[in-house]
């Protein structure tokens, strides 16, 4: 028996914390396992990217830099892998260029082994430059496919975008299902057809929202599947990955064995339920999402959509117009070029749905996003977009066709300006470009806090406290 072991990335640092928690889950809570963590001989640990950033800065008042500083401390052995956004980054509208490469050399210098670059269109272009600063700061440069269904995406369709991310220069490839629309027969052809096109290893992303999930990895590996992303038992099913534990049980004894150690993994699965418990007691977790949501399948839609959509109703008042609106998401999408379902597409194409049902009138009223995708902005679609709602969206201006950063000029320096008097690490620059108003408040409660430790010093020394 030739041995071809499974290579696991574990994601409740990031995904699965993201997915279940809403991204919650605190620097102070991860330190203690990392050192177990780090004996278990994860392909990579996921602990970055993605919501985390967002989250640390806004509600946890942690500075993300300083979690991947103390995260790289703790993992001696084993790689750390991000999200990334392509020419997003970790935000949501197009960067300049030379704010991707120092955000990319930055994220490197701090402890990121492996950057997983994705665009929500799969307009590769969009992941130029990414791909090129990682490979400059010699990490490793996987592009993310974004996985969707529709017309377009033949697998003829994946095969080509696969030889073209070959081309570009990336280290590997990821199958990114963010929704689990993946089902295990279409991935036996998925990645058979994909290990044809391409010699880059090949890595599976799903989540288990529609209850395939662990079927659709079975599957795969069997069809020669490198390396699948799953998360510890306490925060995996649902809207997050697979369990780690049962996917390294189903292939013991196989050609595809983890070697893992099942006691090792039992003792970190002990340190992170009774996070889970008290998620559950608080309600930041919701017994909802660990269930099958069948919806996904037929809507074709991300979990964290549909949670989006209801909480967007329910603020109109109009609750009841849930189902109109998950029929006009896949019309508007067609409208908009069949986009895949990913942050920033998901929201603009939902948002443009609540708008054309509770309007009475499509297209009525147009977001400023819709107009920007409309008019090229965050690149092209793998279908042309609708010509009349084109128009009615961004009348006579003309749509752009090249790179969209190729028209964004350098900004750094610009940002520099702007943050200087808050400025305490070079990184503070970035996380100012991603979140402008977020980045500003938690820098303002970090000098308060700073301000805070100082005086009880002071305090100290003039003996106004007891020793
Ligand atoms: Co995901």
């Amino acid at each position: 028996m030739t041995k071809k072991p499974i290579k696991i990335t574990e994601t409740i640092l990031r995904d699965a914390h993201q997915s279940l928690i809403a991204t919650r889950m605190s620097t102070e809570q991860m330190l203690p396992i990392i050192e177990k963590m780090d004996k278990v001989g994860y392909h990579s640990v996921e602990c970055w990217g993605g919501a985390t950033f967002d989250a640390s800065l806004r509600f946890l008042k942690e500075d993300p830099w300083e979690r991947l500083r103390k995260i790289k401390d703790g993992f001696k052995n084993t790689k750390l892998q991000m999200l990334f956004r392509g020419q997003n980054i970790l935000g949501y509208r197009h960067y300049a260029d030379d704010v991707v490469e120092y955000f990319v050399q930055k994220s490197v210098a701090n402890g990121i082994d492996i950057i997983r670059i994705f665009d929500c269109l799969n307009d590769i272009r969009n992941l130029e430059t990414a791909v090129r600063a990682a490979n400059k700061e010699g990490a490793h440069a996987q592009i993310a496919l974004s996985y969707t269904l529709g017309d377009a995406y033949t697998l003829d369709y994946w095969k080509d975008i696969a030889k073209r991310i070959e081309d570009m220069g990336a280290n590997s490839i990821c199958i990114k299902d963010m929704a689990g629309l993946l089902v295990p027969y279409e991935a036996t052809k998925l990645v058979t057809a994909l290990k044809e096109s391409t010699d880059l290893p090949i890595q599976l992303h799903t989540h288990y929202t529609s209850g395939v999930a662990s079927m659709t990895y079975l599957k795969a590996v069997e069809a020669g599947v490198d390396v699948i992303d799953t998360a510890m038992s306490p925060l995996a099913l649902g809207t997050s990955q697979p369990a780690t534990e049962v996917m390294v049980e189903t292939f013991k004894g196989t050609e595809f064995d983890t070697g893992f150690d099942q006691n090792l993994l039992a003792e970190i699965a002990d340190y992170f339920r009774p996070l889970q418990e008290e998620a559950l007691k608080t309600g930041l977790l919701n017994p909802k999402v660990m269930g099958v949501n069948i919806k996904t399948l037929l809507y074709q839609v991300p979990g964290g959509m549909l949670s989006n959509l209801v909480s967007q109703l329910k603020e109109q008042g109009a609750e009841d117009k849930y189902y109109e609106v998950l029929q006009e998401i896949p019309r508007v999408r067609k409208d908009y070029g069949e986009p895949p379902l990913v942050t920033p597409s998901s929201q603009i194409v939902g948002t443009q749905a609540v708008l054309n049902v509770l309007a009475g009138e499509r297209y009525k009223m147009v977001t400023k996003e819709s107009k920007a995708l409309l008019s090229g902005e965050y690149g092209e679609t793998v279908k042309p977009f609708n010509p009349e709602v084109q128009k009615k969206a961004i009348g006579d201006k003309e749509p752009i066709t090249c790179r969209p950063a190729d028209l964004i000029p350098d900004e750094l320096d610009k940002l520099e300006k702007e943050m200087a008097q808050w400025k305490e690490q070079d990184e503070d620059v970035l996380s100012y470009a991603l979140f402008p108003q977020v980045a500003t408040e938690f820098f303002k409660y970090r000098a308060a806090q700073k301000t805070k430790v100082d005086a009880t010093v002071a305090d100290e020394k003039n003996g106004a406290y007891p020793v």
